[in-house]
């Protein structure tokens, strides 16, 4: 009776949330992810070459936290069915994963092809089809060819033709399996962390110069390998191409820093997105503006940040099939007092902005990796993209709660049902068509600078262990539940 009167109250609100049906759609997919470097191993086996981050972690460990590399890492290279036993025993939807560009074109170039990287992918994809997954597929996932980066990577033009070339052997030999494909993963952890610190692979400091170039080349390179995949393969197989971004989510510290803030989202969404998803393509006007005069009030004679042409904001205009949003932390922003240090994009602060970034005191769920999460700025940046883009179909590609470890991750498991929450409230509420999310990480791995220090694993890595040993932590019970019954409450 009670439930009844609760029931018809909300009917009369309009509202959905207080009935509480914290039920995704049917159809919903979800899935889990991991990248070569990060669970791979095998660094040198065969005719793999070297990749940017082998060279970076082994001639500078000091800049890991634990000071360890990725030779081994969780050994997926040996172990993948493992890793697609594991996938099943969730119930993923999909499973995505990047292919290692050195393991495939070990020079780099598409002269030749790895036989080994061949086989090794040709398995895993198969593995998981044979177990009904679908492979969801990163053609870059930061580590790139140390041959490419001799001549320049990200920096030098010529790189979006390598690419290109690149994603059409990919395509040519996975496509008649592959149907969604993520050309690059996080640009802005490629150029913006990468050239603004060089505490990332290759490690070169070029806050003036790398970060800019980085920001046009590598978005020349989707686009030319979303042309591949549109003129040549679209008709014959049919499937989705589209860049995956890394958004954070910024918030005014107080009401007057609002146009700040919006500044800000204009700074990380739009210079990685506004040249792809909005009608008139190219730069965010107002930050092409700012940077062009912050450049020249640094004595430079031209903009720091390169002008498209006519025909290069045409080519990068428009290629996407959907958005695929990695999501992981939101920030507080307001402008930095006289004299105060901004420190460097993208985790302090954005010095082209004079911002200084901050965070809200319920949003310290975990500030081991200096990010802040809050689940509601998912929410709020699919409305934002809704409201400043198309109304496209959006994928959660990436999205995860670090931690120390330990198998009873009941905080990952709070993380997720308050995550999850807001994505209802997304779908159902402003009608975002979001349509899958990516869990990061399948297991633990090699996380980047915090080498195994943090994990973000549904299953944990025994890293001393030569077997490397998956268990299943509670959070992989968790989200299988979710899976099998699309709700979110039950922790079994
Ligand atoms: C990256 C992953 C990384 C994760 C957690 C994302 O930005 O795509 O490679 O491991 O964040 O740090």
């Amino acid at each position: 009776m009670i439930w009844y009167r609760i029931a018809a109250f909300c009917a009369l609100l309009g509202v959905s949330w207080c009935t509480e049906d914290w039920t995704f759609p049917p159809g919903f997919k979800f899935g889990a992810a991991t990248s070569s470097f990060q669970v791979e191993g095998a660094w040198n086996v065969s005719d793999k070459s070297q990749s940017i981050w082998d060279k970076f972690v082994h001639d500078k460990p000091d800049v890991i936290a634990d000071c360890s590399n990725a030779d081994v890492s969780a050994d997926s290279y040996h172990l993948w069915e493992t890793d697609v036993e594991k996938a099943a025993e969730l119930g993923l939807n999909f499973y995505r994963f990047s292919i290692s560009w050195p393991r495939l074109l070990p020079s780099g170039f598409a002269n030749y092809t790895s036989e080994d990287g061949k086989r090794y992918y040709n398995n895993l994809i198969d593995g998981l089809l044979a177990k009904g997954i679908e492979p969801m597929v990163t053609l870059f996932h930061l580590d790139l060819p140390q041959t490419l980066q001799d001549l320049g990577g990200f920096t030098n033009p010529l790189i979006a033709d390598w690419f290109a070339d690149y994603a059409r052997v990919a395509y040519s030999l996975f496509g008649d399996r592959v149907k969604i494909w993520l050309t690059i993963n996080e640009p802005i952890m490629i150029c913006d962390l990468a050239y603004n610190t060089a505490i990332m692979a290759p490690g070169v400091l070029s806050p003036d110069h790398g970060t800019y170039l980085c920001n046009k080349y590598i978005l020349l390179a989707h686009a030319k390998a979303y042309r591949v995949y549109e003129n040549e393969f679209k008709a014959m197989y049919q499937g989705e191409v589209s860049i995956a971004n890394q958004l954070m989510w910024y918030e005014p510290e107080r009401e007057a820093d609002a146009d700040l803030a919006e500044l800000g989202r204009q700074y990380n969404t739009g210079r990685y997105s506004h040249p792809i998803y909005s009608k008139e393509g190219g730069w965010p006007p107002a930050i092409e503006k700012l940077i062009e005069e912050n450049s020249l009030k640094k004595g430079f004679l031209t903009s720091n940040l390169p002008a498209f042409t006519q025909e290069e904001i045409e080519l990068i205009r428009g290629t996407y099939d959907f958005y695929a949003l990695n999501y992981y932390m939101s920030f507080t922003v307001r402008t930095a007092s006289e004299g105060e240090d901004v420190g460097s994009y993208p985790l302090y602060g954005i010095p082209d902005l004079n911002a200084v970034f901050g965070h809200r005191e319920e949003w310290t769920a975990t500030n081991l990796t200096g990010f802040y999460l809050n689940p509601e700025g998912a929410r709020r940046q699919m409305a934002w993209l809704k409201k400043n883009y198309d109304d496209m179909k959006i994928l959660i590609t990436e999205n995860g709660y670090p931690n120390l470890g330990g198998l009873d991750d009941h905080d990952r498991i709070a993380f997720y049902q308050a995550l999850f929450k807001q994505l209802i409230l997304a779908i159902k509420e402003d009608g975002i068509n979001l349509t899958h999310y990516t869990a990061w990480a399948l297991m633990d791995n090699f996380e980047w600078t915090n080498g195994y220090s943090v994990k973000y694993g549904l299953y944990q890595v025994d890293f001393a262990d030569p077997l490397r040993t998956r268990t299943a932590r509670a959070s992989a019970r968790y989200y299988a539940n979710v899976i099998k019954t699309l709700t979110i409450s039950a922790e079994s």
